[in-house]
């Protein structure tokens, strides 16, 4: 692994290349907003993504995709990318955040991307998984996935020293969170609940001030679950998971990725435990990021880019004067 600033792990470099691969998915994305085709959004996500890959320094293969190789013909688990001329990689990738938003036109679609030492990200399973985290500055193991949702609210609000009214829980709105929702809203606490999209859900944790939301609780998928961990290594914050198999076709698939106890509680530096880089792009406008904006001048995107060992933060916004760059 290149040792180019004194810290252990990722070239530095790699910072600023990655970047081109989120505005790349997001602005092939944000073309497809609003169409009401999920699919198609997706797949062109996928296809700018994979290209801008191929292009960067490094000897990538795909951990966390879009599926296997027979069912996504992209950037599938497994798939080899990068010129091959650089460092080992394990790359996470999720070209299109919120699939439904981006088709719907509605915030908070991101286009997402992880990359890690060699063999440093959790190898998780296309199924859900149960999650929980919180921002920096708190205790270690202040909540726990164990713990009542009760228990972990009143520990959360004590630690932050405001009442549990001024708590603020995010979780996804569906069904299944229907006695997750109840408990909480029996603590006094309040909830943001989201239609999609809970790598920022988990992100948006790391910001109570900005974003309103303390705490991320509950059932997603398991591969947004890895890219949130590896978003948290580098700004701060705990998370816990456990893989949520609905059906022995969901374990079959654990098995398949190489999950010896599918009961395991996961701690954030065991979801990603090497040197990370994280970066994702706006496509529809959010609460963390703008979504891309086309004019006559330029398509302008809005981009975050972190790092783990150093902890870095980067915040781009850029503006793409030659669009035909994206073709
Ligand atoms: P997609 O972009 O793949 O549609 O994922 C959106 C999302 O909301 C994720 O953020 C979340 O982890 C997952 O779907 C939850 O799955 P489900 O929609 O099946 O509840």
């Amino acid at each position: 692994m290149a040792k180019d600033n004194g810290k252990s792990g990722l070239s530095r470099i790699l910072t600023l290349e990655i970047a081109r691969v989120t505005e790349a998915a997001a602005v092939a994305a944000a073309r497809m907003r609003g169409r009401g085709d999920e699919v198609a959004a997706d797949q062109t996500a996928v296809d700018a993504m994979r290209r801008e890959l191929n292009r960067l320094p490094v000897t990538g293969r795909v951990v966390i995709g879009e599926g296997e190789r027979d069912e996504a013909p992209m950037l599938f688990i497994g798939e080899e990318v990068g010129t091959r001329e650089g460092p080992k990689v394990d790359i996470a990738v999720d070209p299109l955040e919120g699939t439904t938003i981006c088709a719907k036109s509605l915030p908070n679609a991101l286009a997402v991307i992880a990359m890690a030492e060699d063999g440093t990200l959790l190898h998780a399973p296309d199924i859900y998984m149960d999650k929980i985290a919180i921002g920096p500055g708190y205790p270690d193991g202040l909540v726990d996935l164990d713990a009542s949702a009760t228990d972990n609210l009143n520990a959360l609000a004590k630690a932050k020293g405001v009442p549990l009214a001024e708590i603020t829980a995010c979780i996804l709105d569906r069904p299944r969170h229907g006695k997750l929702i109840e408990d909480v809203r029996a603590t006094g606490a309040a909830i943001r609940l989201i239609g999609d999209g809970d790598i920022a859900g988990v992100i948006h944790t790391t910001e109570p001030d900005e974003t309103g939301i303390d705490i991320y609780m509950g059932i997603g998928g398991a591969p947004e679950g890895v890219l949130a961990a590896a978003a948290l290594r580098c700004i701060g914050g705990q998370m816990q998971a456990r893989l949520y198999p609905m059906n022995d076709q969901h374990r079959e698939r654990a098995v398949a990725v190489g999950v010896e106890d599918i009961d395991r509680k996961y701690v954030m530096e065991e979801l990603a435990s090497g040197d990370v880089i994280f970066s994702a792009t706006g496509v529809t406008d959010g609460s963390m990021l703008d979504g891309v904006k086309f004019s006559p001048r330029a398509i302008e995107t809005e981009t975050v880019v972190m790092r783990a060992a150093t902890q870095t933060v980067r915040w781009i916004r850029t503006e793409h004067r030659t669009p035909d760059k994206f073709d």
